[in-house]
Order: structure tokens, then sequence, then C-alpha cells
């Protein structure tokens, strides 16, 4: 939620925070901005509404000298998305410019102090705040601009990672964070800061990830220097090897990410079960788990606390959890859990699911568990995160950068490590039978192949997807573990084609949403060859009785359906606890080729942001 970017070394900046921007669009793009100072000590500030590729168009008829800068790119929070609320802010003197990333929430009240003191405010952004507040405390206290940022952080409430530069001033580059992610990227003569570690592949592979409330301060041929801002004590610098690859971060021949990330998934999930199950498929092998064994043989119930597709990967892992553990589960949307005074002890285990690591509500949420003692396991995709940080232990789900805002390849990825998990803690609590052990295991183990498989039905949709993409409205249906699936697949027709649809479980459809169903009303329901497949059968009567076309996903070889659906697509056939990881990949399909048919920029649909950021 916002991105942004910084260059201090002996190269132009423009380009590289420009590139910066481009590999952080998918945190939001409803303005970019970009601030140069140039040797001679002058600020330059471009900015435009929309995408970075307008900002470029904005820039080129100004100067973009300069070999240190910052720049941002928006998902717009406080203000409407224009040129005046676009990053970055410069103060009323026209000295300091700022980017930041996260929300200021005491800013009204800091706004009303600046004012009393004369000044005035042209956006509407809780970042201008910032910028005024430091510009007011360097020239009242005749300070540095260090000193000046460092002072008016703690006199902020909220969240920000933010990097600041001053005119006249061509060689010090400064940023701080707390609770918003930041990375330094440390080369040869040259420093690059980023939301995440993607501007700086290619550059170096030497990183710092900046604690909460720590500020870096980054000068020309000068060691970099980091305090806390609460004690301006020095801080220890950690300097750790990135393992990303810049392959990683293109679309390898694909017309966009998500076609991408959503054929990667037989290779992702190569990597998400590399060397967590034995050869002879006998057992489940999680460090996280193997290591707190006490927390999860003592454990009484688990909580799954998540936002978004996570929480409908969470779902199907309390299904699993349950079946394979016989502990009670939870599942709760974190940002509900977070202000819903929930009751936990030491004997609870939370588990957090995250694709970004940084989602501000899942944070909010671990650190009140861990307050009320509970035990917090991480699901989480992007290593060095501040989530998997957070975590008393976790699993990471390995599935390389997920570039694409609609998750699918983070969301296979979280439901086959929650199978590891349940089938792991299952063993350790002795609830499960190695028959059922090596049965999932095997199945699992093969899941790589099974979904290279899966993916042959992509023609199949491709031209199925034309005949809906008139709908306005579609219906979701699965029972069971393929009820979190509909929810999935709906969420993924809304948000990349902006349908509406809804998810449900088959059996409820009678008790309401049956009412909508008439010719215009498509279904798509999830009815693999399984323990409810009877029950299922009946709901999809039910549907073509009234009118509405049925797209089926069935099990390979099952022929009966096709005399009641309209259409039906075939998966490998899987363990029942297996099938919404085949299940999903036609859902993905379809709603990509839905959205592509109409026209719809599917790697980064309206409104959306990839990282939530902000409550
Ligand atoms: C949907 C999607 C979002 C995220 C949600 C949580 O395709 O990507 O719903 O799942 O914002 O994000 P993470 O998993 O990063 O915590």
């Amino acid at each position: 939620m916002c991105g942004i970017v910084g260059y201090l070394g002996s190269n132009g900046a423009y380009e590289i925070l420009i590139q910066g921007l481009k590999r952080l669009e998918y945190r939001g793009y409803d303005s970019a901005g970009v601030a140069l100072v140039t040797c001679d000590g002058s600020l330059n500030v471009h900015k435009a509404r929309g995408k970075v590729a307008n900002l470029e168009q904005t820039a080129a008829a100004g100067c973009t000298e300069g070999s240190l800068g910052i720049a941002h790119t928006r998902w717009a929070t406080h203000g409407e998305p224009n040129d005046i609320n676009a990053h970055p802010h410069v103060s009323q003197s026209g000295e300091i410019a700022l980017v930041h990333n996260g929300t200021i929430e005491n800013y009204s009240v800091l706004k009303e102090a600046l004012t009393e003191h004369g000044y005035s405010f042209k956006s509407e952004t809780d970042t201008e705040v910032l910028v005024q507040l430091i510009d007011y405390i360097k020239h009242t206290s005749s300070c540095t601009l260090v000193e000046a940022v460092r002072e008016a952080l703690l006199q902020v409430e909220g969240a920000y990672a933010v990097a600041v530069v001053e005119k006249g001033d061509p060689d010090t580059l400064v940023v701080a964070r707390k609770s918003s992610p930041l990375v330094i990227g440390v080369g040869e003569g040259e420093t690059f800061i980023a939301s995440d570690a993607t501007p700086i592949i290619g550059y170096t592979d030497k990183v710092i990830y900046l604690k909460d409330n720590e500020i870096a301060v980054i000068r020309r041929n000068e060691p970099l220097s980091i305090v806390s801002i609460d004690s301006n004590a020095p801080s220890e610098i950690d300097i750790q090897k990135l393992k990303l690859s810049l392959a990683q971060l293109e679309k390898g021949g694909y017309d966009t990410f998500m076609l991408k990330e959503i054929f990667e998934q037989p290779s992702t999930l190569r990597d998400c079960l590399r060397g967590r199950i034995t050869d002879d498929c006998s057992r489940v092998v999680l460090s996280g788990v193997e290591l707190n064994k006490e927390r999860f043989l003592k454990a009484e119930r688990i909580t799954l606390c998540i936002r978004g597709t996570s929480w409908h990967a969470a779902l199907i892992g309390k299904r699993l959890i349950q079946d394979f553990c016989q502990i009670p589960v939870e599942v709760e949307y974190a940002s509900e859990f977070r202000y819903g005074n929930p009751v936990l002890n030491e004997k609870d285990i939370v588990i957090s699911i995250s694709q970004s690591g940084e989602t501000a509500d899942t944070l909010a949420a671990i650190q009140l568990a861990k307050e009320k003692g509970a035990f917090v396991y991480g699901v989480c995709n992007v290593v060095g995160a501040s989530i998997p940080r957070a975590t008393d232990s976790g699993t990471y789900i390995h599935v390389g950068p997920e570039i694409g805002v609609a998750s699918t390849k983070a969301f296979t990825g979280q439901v086959t490590v929650l199978t590891l998990f349940a089938l792991a803690v299952g063993q350790l609590r002795g609830a499960i039978d190695a028959d059922t052990v090596r049965e999932v295991a095997t199945a699992l183990k093969a899941m790589p192949e099974i979904i290279e498989e899966t993916l042959k039905c992509d023609p199949e949709v491709q031209t199925l997807s034309r005949i809906f993409t008139y709908a306005h409205n579609f219906l979701y249906l699965g029972r069971g573990y393929n009820y979190p699936t509909a929810l999935e697949g709906a969420l993924k027709l809304k948000e990349i084609s902006y349908i509406h649809a809804e998810g449900y479980p088959a059996a409820e459809m009678k008790h309401g949403p049956i009412a909508l169903i008439d010719h215009e009303m498509p279904s798509v329901i999830i009815a693999p060859s399984d323990s409810l497949y009877d029950k299922i059968i009946s709901n999809v009567q039910q549907v073509k009785s009234r009118g509405g076309a049925v797209v089926a996903i069935v099990s390979k070889g099952n022929t009966a359906m096709n005399d009641i659906a309209d259409f039906c697509i075939e998966i490998p056939s899987v363990p029942e606890c297996l099938t919404p990881l085949v299940a999903s990949i036609p859902l993905q399909l379809l709603a990509y080729y839905i959205a592509v048919g109409k026209g719809k920029d599917v790697d980064q649909p309206r409104n959306l942001a990839k990282s939530v950021t902000v409550e």
C-alpha cells in the first residue's frame, strides 16, 4: 500500500527510481512522483496522477538530473488521487521533500498546531503535515535534517516508512520506519532504499531490513548509520544476503504477471514442498513445529487470523487441522479479531497467514495475541517481512515474488503449507494414523505434476470464458473443503473483472441466493467426486431447474455430470482434503480469461493494492 524508493550514489537517480517505482507499482497506482537533488543542490519535483508511465511523460519536460532522489507510488488513503495529493510532498519553505508509506493518525492535531504557526497546506494528505512539521522543527531549533526528522517522528502517531531529502544537500538521504516496511540496499559507493527488495535486485544483493523505530542516515562517501528514533542510541547494522533473482520479477514471456503466476504453480509448489516430506512419505517435517513441540502438544485451540485470500486459505486450513489434529479451530478476520477482545492464553496457538507479511491488521492481531500469551505461528511468503519477524515461529511458503495483485500462487502455497502443518501437528499429537499421513503426503508430493496436468484445461477454460463475459453476476458454490474454494473463485472474478460474484456453501443456496438465479446468472459449482458429491448433484439440479447456466468442476472420468451441467471442466482425482488445490486452478483461469475478454488490467485492477499496510 504505497511504495517508496530512494537512491544516493554516483549514477543518475532518476532512471533507477523510475525502474524501482515500476517494480513497486503493485503496491498502488493512483499517482506517482519523484524528487531529485542536483549536484548544485537544487530540488526538482515531478508528480502525476495515475501510473508511473504518466510520471515519465510529465518529468520528461523538466529537469531529471541528480544522483540523489526519492520517489513514490500511491494508493490513496487521505485525499483523492490527483497531482496535488501525489508524493513527494514539499515543505512550505520549499526546502524539504518527503515520501511516505503509512498513515499519520494524529495528523489533524498536528495540522492545527502548524496552521497556528503560519503553515498552510496544499494537499489533503496526512503526509504533508509531517513534512511541514520537520520544516518547522528545523527552522525553529536550527538543527540538522536528521535531528528534525527524528524529533518530528517522536510527535507522530501511526505507521510510516519515510524518505527525506533537502534542497542544498545533494549528499544526504534520511529514512525511518515504524510498522511500514523499509529495506536498504548496500552497493559499492551507492545506497538504495525501498518498501521491499524488488527495486534493489540487480544492483546489489546486500540488504538491511530497517527495524521498527529506527532512523538511518545515508551520506555520500560515509558509512551508513542507524539509530533508534526513541533513544537516539546506535543500532546494530545487520547486512543480509538477498536471495531473489531478476528473472523472478519479469513476465518470462507471458502477457501478464497473473498468467505467469498461475502457470508457475507446479514449480512454486515444488519449492514449497521441498525437504518437508520424507522420501517414503511417512512423515512431514516442519522445523517451526519440531522446534516448538511443547507448545503444539499442550495446545487446546488454534485460531487462524488473516485477511482476504489468506482468509480463504485459512478456512481450508481449519478443516485440515480439525480433521488431522483434533483441535478446535477458529478463523477470524484479523481486522475484527484485533478489536474483538479475544480471550486467549498460553494454551492457544494463533496462526497468521500472509503473502506480503506486511498486512497492518494481521500484524496488530499478532501483537495482541502475543501480549495475551498465545504462541503465534506465521505462514508467509516474503522472507524477512514484518509478520515473519513478529511471530514466534512459522513456515515460509517459498513461492517467489507474487506481483499480480490478485493472489494465485500464494493461495495454493498457503493451502499446501497448512496441509503440511496439519499433518505435522497431527503426527506429533498422535491424532492421525500412519496410513492417512502416507496417503495425503504421497498425493501432496505429486502435487506439482498434478497441477501441471490440471493446467491443461487452459484452452477449454479460455473458450468457455467467452460465453460469460456478458454476465453481471456469478454464483460460486461448493461444499466441505470446497466451500472456501468457491469463495476464492468468486473473489478472483470480482477483483479482476469487476463482475459481482458471490461464493456460497452449496446447501445454503436454498435459503436465499436461489432467488437470484435466472438465465442471466451463471453458477460455477465445484463438484469433485468426494464424500459430498451426491449432495452437490442435487444443488446443480436446483440451479438448472431455475434456468441458470452451470459450469461444473468435476473429477476426471465423471461423465454423469455432462447430462446435468451446461459445461464441465475436469480436474485430476486427489484425496478429498487436496481438492481445493486442484479445483482452484480452473477458477483462477476462468476469472483471468473473463477479465482479459472484458479488456481489464488484470495485474493492476482498479482501487486495489497488493500489500495492505493501512487499516
Ligand atoms: C486477493 C488478495 C488479497 C490478500 C489480502 C491479504 O487476491 O491478494 O485479498 O489476500 O490483502 O494480503 P496478505 O496475504 O499479503 O496478508
